[in-house]
């Protein structure tokens, strides 16, 4: 069980201010999102948690523990997924596994059952240039669940895909989160997104990122994307991001 506590983090690379007294809480459990504009410092924010970066000021914790380095209970799915080119599908997603030394059936039975559950089943042994675009992201979130984390991080992860995978995508992710426990923190662009799958929705500010607004949906679920209530949430996200008319 993780609570994750981003203390009033200030980020500075050089004399660029990026992130200024950012403040938030995550409870173990809770599906997060950040929103805000391009270059406000929302990769920044993830990697903080992650232990690939630090705040200049303020601290970032988990069970008030400073966060000093990346453990394999919290894991990121980068903005540009990774997945290494020379390895096979099953070979990219068992990797961590092998990295714990995990047995090798006991390994394989983890795998098997990730590809299925995100419709990979049948691809195990072809190379990332061999699949889709959407079937690589499917392919990278089934290497980040093999760790079971308890934290998983997800920068953008549907950006790059068309409307139909991202959509059967975001449904494939909430099946996978309910009742997992699991605490996510969801980094994207797409309003709609954030409002269909957050609990809590973090709006941010242009640079230096800041929370301007922190949201907690009282959307019931399963969520009905044209319906009212989903709608006005859309519209307040827009106010506060100054995109509404
Ligand atoms: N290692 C680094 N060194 C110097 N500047 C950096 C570094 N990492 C990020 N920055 C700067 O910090 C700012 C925020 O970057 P970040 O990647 O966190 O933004 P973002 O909100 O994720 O943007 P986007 O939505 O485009 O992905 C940018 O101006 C970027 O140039
Ligand atoms: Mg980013």
């Amino acid at each position: 069980m993780q609570t994750i506590h981003v203390d009033r983090a200030t980020k500075r690379f050089g004399t660029l201010e990026v992130l200024k007294q950012v403040d938030f809480r995550m409870e173990q459990g809770e599906f997060a999102a950040i929103v805000g504009p391009s270059g406000c410092g929302k990769s920044t924010v993830l990697r903080m948690i992650a232990g690939l970066d630090h705040p200049t000021e303020g601290a970032v914790s988990a069970n008030r523990q400073i966060i000093k380095e990346p453990h394999p209970s919290r894991v990121l799915i980068f903005q540009e997924h990774a997945l290494y080119p020379w390895r096979t599908v099953e070979k990219n997603v068992s990797f961590g596994l092998e990295l714990a030394g995990i047995p090798k059936r006991e390994r394989k039975e983890r795998v098997d059952a990730l590809l299925e559950k995100v419709g990979l089943g049948g691809f195990e042994s072809y190379y990332p240039h061999q699949l889709s675009g959407g079937m690589r992201q499917r392919a990278s979130i089934a290497r980040a669940l093999a760790m079971d984390p308890e934290v998983l991080l997800l920068d953008e992860p549907f950006g790059a895909l068309d409307a139909i995978t991202k959509i059967t995508m975001q449904n494939e992710l909430l099946r996978l989160w309910e009742g997992s426990g699991k605490t996510v923190l969801l980094i994207t662009h797409d309003i709609d997104e954030a409002v269909y799958l957050a609990d809590t929705i973090h709006v941010m500010s242009p640079r230096p990122g800041q929370i301007v607004e922190t949201i907690r949906s009282e959307v019931p679920r399963p969520r009905n994307r044209n319906g009212a209530d989903f709608v006005r949430l859309r519209e307040k996200i827009m106010t506060h991001l100054d995109l509404a008319k």
